[in-house]
This record gives C-alpha cells, structure tokens and sequence, in this order.
C-alpha cells in the first residue's frame, strides 16, 4: 500500500485512496455542499440493513467509534466479506493476528452506543492474490467466533447476474466512514444512491498512473456522474448493492465524490468463487 502524495485542486494536498486507515491528513473532495454522508445520502439503520457490518479493534483505533475501521458483509452466519486491504500491515500496523480484540460488530446503528452484538473472530482469510499498487484482488473472508443470523445475511451476485453490472444500473453503498473528505467520520451508518458506470470510465480515470489500476475483470466502477455521492476512507470493505445483491465491496478511488474520479469497487461476482472457497 502506498502513502505518496499528489497535490490536487485549490492546493489541497490529498492522501492516496488506497490508505486503508482513517487516519491522518485529510482527503481533497470535490463539492462543497453539506449532508455529505459517506458522501452525500443520509442516515440509515443496522436494523434496516444487518448484512452491513463494522471491521472493529478499541486497541488499534480507540474506542469513541467502537473501534471500526472498515466495513464488512455478512454473506453467511458466520462469514463476512470485506477488503484485503483492511487486514494488512499498512491498516493495521501488523498482522491480523496480532490484533486480540478484532471484532465484527452486527446491529449498531450508532457506533458510539453498545446496541447490537460484537463477535470475535476466528479466521481472516486475505486474498494472497491482492496487489496493493493495482488493488486487484481486494477481497478477504473473515470467520466469525459465533454465528449470526442466517436471515441477515445477502446474497452475493454471481457470474449470472451479469444484467446487476450494467453501466445505468441504480445502487447504493454503505458505511460508517468519511463524509466530507476531511476525516470526519461518521458515528451513525449512512448510505448514498450511486450508479454503476461504463467500465471505461474507470479506465480512463484510473489507467495505472500512480492511483491504482482499473481492471474491469475483477473490479466494477460506480459513483455519481455529477459528482457528490461516493464512498469514502473508512468505508472500505462495506457492500455495493444493486438488485438485492452485493454486487461490490468499496475498495479504492482517487480523492472522494470528485466526478472525475469515480469510486471502485471489488467485483463481488469475479470473487464469489474464491470467497466460497474460503468460507466456513
Ligand atoms: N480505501 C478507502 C478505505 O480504505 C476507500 C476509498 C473509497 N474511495 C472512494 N472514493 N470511493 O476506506
């Protein structure tokens, strides 16, 4: 994972996207209007959406936020997908494993209370395939301690579901993270209306010059075409979904709702194989 900088618009200084951690010096953004959610949407509930779950350690980030750090989803009782990016050493200051209170936290609305339920966590499968200067492969399984309930889990989308990744297609993101660019993380779970885009555009914007590579193989491209809506740092790893499935795990992007540079998503279908694969 890298940490270079590039110097964007009005001379801000923005943090490359691909830093996992909500941490440190703000990113750029375009827009300037307010609501921002993750950015721009508004305030949703855990109850309405159980398969959105917080990537949590007190240790690693404090405790004013249950500790989350990324997102994750519950696919089965006890698995979650997230990002591969989420679990390594530039997230994490060391491996996972040596993380003792990583958690999976399941109904908090609002991070700052105890509602719901935190279960610890067995297994953290990170895609050996990940590469952090593309971001190819961003995906990682986590096995839960204890199961959830098998009737808040979503489906994921399928080398079928071709029709779910078409360039118009209406989806939404989900996270507890960043809602100005500026490091202001969110204590309630929020989600904005995206759509998925042309995997050109993607191309164009991302075509390997510092940011990350675009591959539409494994990734899928999605955002607001006016700019305004996206995800943002501290979303990563948390669900795309369009037509009822998970469609994407929010992975990477340039800045955060700049139009220019749409958000990229893992491509839940290129990897559903694998995270069966590795599913309990
Ligand atoms: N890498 C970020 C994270 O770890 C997610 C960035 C998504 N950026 C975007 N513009 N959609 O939280």
């Amino acid at each position: 994972m890298r940490s270079s900088f590039r110097a964007l618009l009005g001379g801000l200084v923005a943090l490359l996207p691909v830093l996992a951690v909500p941490l440190g010096a703000p990113v750029a953004q375009a827009g300037e209007d307010s609501d921002r959610s993750i950015i721009g949407g508004g305030p949703v509930t855990a109850e309405r959406y159980p398969w959105t779950v917080a990537v949590a350690s007190q240790s690693r980030f404090g405790s004013a936020r249950s500790g989350q750090f990324c997102g994750g989803v519950l696919v089965g009782p006890t698995t979650v997908v997230s990002a591969a990016h989420c679990f390594g050493q530039a997230a994490l200051g060391g491996n996972w494993s040596d993380v003792h209170d990583l958690r999976i936290i399941f109904g908090r609305t609002d991070l700052s209370g105890t509602s719901g339920r935190e279960t610890d966590v067995s297994n953290v499968w990170v895609n050996p395939g990940y590469d952090p200067v593309t971001n190819s492969g961003d995906v990682a399984v986590v096995t839960l301690g204890e199961s959830l309930p098998a009737a808040s889990t979503i489906r994921m989308a399928g080398a079928d579901d071709t029709q779910d990744y078409r360039a118009g297609t209406a989806a939404e993101v989900y996270g507890w993270g960043d809602t100005t660019g500026y490091a202001s993380y969110s204590t309630v779970l929020r989600a904005a209306g995206l759509t998925v885009l042309a995997d050109e555009t993607c191309e164009r914007a991302y075509p390997g010059n510092g940011d990350g590579k675009y591959n539409r193989q494994d990734m899928v491209c999605a955002g607001d075409p006016a700019g305004g809506h996206d995800a943002c740092q501290g979303d990563s790893g948390g669900p795309l979904v369009a037509g009822g499935k998970l469609v994407g795990l929010v992975s990477w992007g340039a800045g955060c709702a700049d139009p220019a540079h749409p958000g990229v998503y893992t491509r839940m279908s290129a990897v559903a194989g694998l995270v069966a694969a590795h599913s309990s």
